[in-house]
C-alpha cells in the first residue's frame, strides 16, 4: 500500500487529529519492514535503529526467532483457549512468570493490556484493604483505562478524568508520600522508574523508604514495570536493585516480545488469597490467551538466560563511556536510558536530529526536555558502538 493511501485510510478510519499532531511534531515515521534492532521507515526507505522499542515491547528486538517458533508452534495445537478453564499454557507461563521473583509473588493474573492489569491491581487493593485512597506519584503513567487513567494525574486532569480516590506526591519524595499514608490508602501505586517523564533515576533509598511506610500503614505497595522489567535495567525487574518487594508487579509490553498480546498482575501470596476467594471481580476473554502464553514463556527463556545480565551490563558499559563528557544529561539504569538537554522544549528537535542519524528514539511526553533512549537488548557491541557515534555526530 502507498503511503498517500495507508495516510488516506488512517485518517478517515482511525485518527485524523493524531496524523496531524505526528506531522505537527515531526514524527513523521512509518513502520515497514522490521527485523532485529530495526525498522524500514516507509516513508524514507531508510532502516532506523529503534532505539525506543515501543517502550520496551522490542526487548528483545522485531520478530525474534524463538518467540516467533514458539508462537507458530502453538498454532499447531492452540487458539486462545477459554479463560473460565483450566489451560496447561496459561499454568505454564504463569508458573515461569511467578519464578522470576525469587518466590516472593507467586500469584498471577494473564490479562492482554498493562492498562487491564493495573486495573485489576486497582480493584484487588479495594477488596484486600478495604480502603479506597489511592497515592500515586506525579509522572508516572499506568494506562488509559478510568481508573489507570486516573492514577496517571497530569493526564486526567488535563482530560477530566480525576477521581477522589487518588493522591498524588511528587515522585522520589519518600518523605511527601509518607506524611500522606493514613487508614483511608490502601495502596501506593509507582512507576519504578516513570518512562513518560524520561526515566529520572530514583534516589538511593526512595523505594525501601516508600516500601517501608506502606507496610507500617498497612498499605499495598503496587510497583509498575511496563517499561522497566524483564531484564531491561540489567536485573529481571528494577524494583530488585532497590532492595524491595512490592505486594503487586505489573508488567506487560515486552512479556511476548512483541509477537501477541499479554500482560499480567505479579501478586504476594496474601493477595493470592483474596484474588482466590473473592467474587470474579475481574474476567478477561483474551488476558491470558494461549498464543500469548507460548510467546511470554519462549521470552522468559531469554530473560531467564544467565548471559543477559552480563550482557546489558557490558553495552550500558559503553553507552555510559560513549556519552561522559557530552553536552547533554544522560539517565541510565542498564539499558533504561534517556537523552535530555536544556532546552525546555527541546526533545521534539533531539528526535528529529537523532532520526536524521538513523536513531529511532521517543520524545518524553511528561518532559519536554527528554527523549526515551531504549535500544533492545540484543544489540552487539558494534551495534551499541554504532549507536553511540550516531547519538555524538547528533548531539555532540
Ligand atoms: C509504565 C506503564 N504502565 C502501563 C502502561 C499501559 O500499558 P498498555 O498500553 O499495554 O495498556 C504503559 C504503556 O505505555 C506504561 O508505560
Amino acid at each position: 500500500m502507498a503511503v498517500d493511501e495507508l495516510e488516506e485510510l488512517y485518517r478517515r478510519h482511525l485518527h485524523a487529529g493524531r496524523l496531524d499532531q505526528l506531522r505537527t511534531d515531526g514524527l513523521d515515521v512509518i513502520v515497514g519492514r522490521r527485523e532485529g534492532a530495526k525498522f524500514e521507515d516507509l516513508r524514507t526507505g531508510r532502516w532506523l535503529w529503534n532505539c525506543h522499542s515501543n517502550g520496551g515491547t522490542f526487548n528483545f528486538g522485531h520478530r525474534h526467532p524463538a518467540i516467533i517458533r514458539a508462537v507458530v508452534a502453538a498454532f499447531e495445537t492452540a487458539d486462545i483457549g477459554n479463560h473460565h478453564l483450566p489451560s496447561p499454557w496459561r499454568a505454564a507461563a504463569a508458573a515461569a512468570l511467578a519464578a522470576t521473583t525469587d518466590g516472593n509473588l507467586q500469584g498471577v493474573v494473564f490479562s492482554s493490556s498493562g492498562t487491564e492489569a493495573n486495573e485489576l491491581a486497582i480493584k484487588l487493593a479495594r477488596f484486600h484493604t478495604g480502603r479506597r485512597g489511592i497515592i500515586v506519584a506525579n509522572g508516572c503513567y499506568h494506562g488509559t483505562g478510568l481508573k489507570s487513567m486516573a492514577a496517571t494525574v497530569g493526564l486526567a486532569r488535563r482530560l477530566g478524568f480525576d477521581d477522589g480516590d487518588f493522591t498524588s506526591v511528587d515522585w522520589n519524595d519518600a518523605n511527601a508520600l509518607s506524611a500522606k499514608l493514613d487508614s483511608s490508602i490502601g495502596l501506593v501505586m509507582l512507576e519504578a522508574i516513570p518512562a513518560t517523564s524520561g526515566f529520572p533515576m530514583p534516589s538511593a533509598g526512595y523505594l525501601a523508604g516508600v516500601a517501608e511506610a506502606c507496610k507500617r500503614n498497612g498499605t499495598l505497595l503496587l510497583i509498575d514495570e511496563v517499561q522497566t522489567g524483564l531484564g531491561r535495567t540489567g536485573t529481571t525487574w528494577s524494583y530488585s536493585q532497590d532492595g524491595i518487594t512490592p505486594d503487586m508487579l505489573v508488567t506487560g509490553k515486552g512479556l511476548s516480545g512483541g509477537i501477541y498480546p499479554i500482560a499480567a498482575t505479579l501478586l504476594s501470596d496474601a493477595l493470592f488469597e483474596t484474588w482466590s476467594s473473592s467474587p470474579r471481580c475481574h474476567v478477561s476473554t483474551f488476558g491470558g490467551a494461549e498464543p500469548g502464553c507460548a510467546a511470554a514463556l519462549a521470552t522468559l527463556d531469554l530473560v531467564n538466560d544467565p548471559e543477559l545480565g552480563p550482557h546489558v551490563a557490558e553495552l550500558a558499559g559503553r553507552f555510559a563511556s560513549a556519552f561522559t563528557d557530552a553536552p547533554f544529561e544522560f539517565r541510565q539504569r542498564g539499558l533504561v536510558m534517556a537523552i535530555s538537554t536544556d532546552d525546555p522544549n527541546g526533545h521534539w528537535s533531539t528526535w528529529r536530529r537523532l532520526t536524521a542519524r538513523g536513531v529511532f528514539t521517543m520524545p518524553a511526553s511528561f518532559d519536554r526536555r527528554t527523549v526515551q533512549f531504549k535500544p533492545p537488548l540484543i544489540l552487539s557491541s558494534d551495534d551499541a558502538d554504532a549507536i553511540a557515534l550516531a547519538v555524538r555526530e547528533a548531539l555532540g
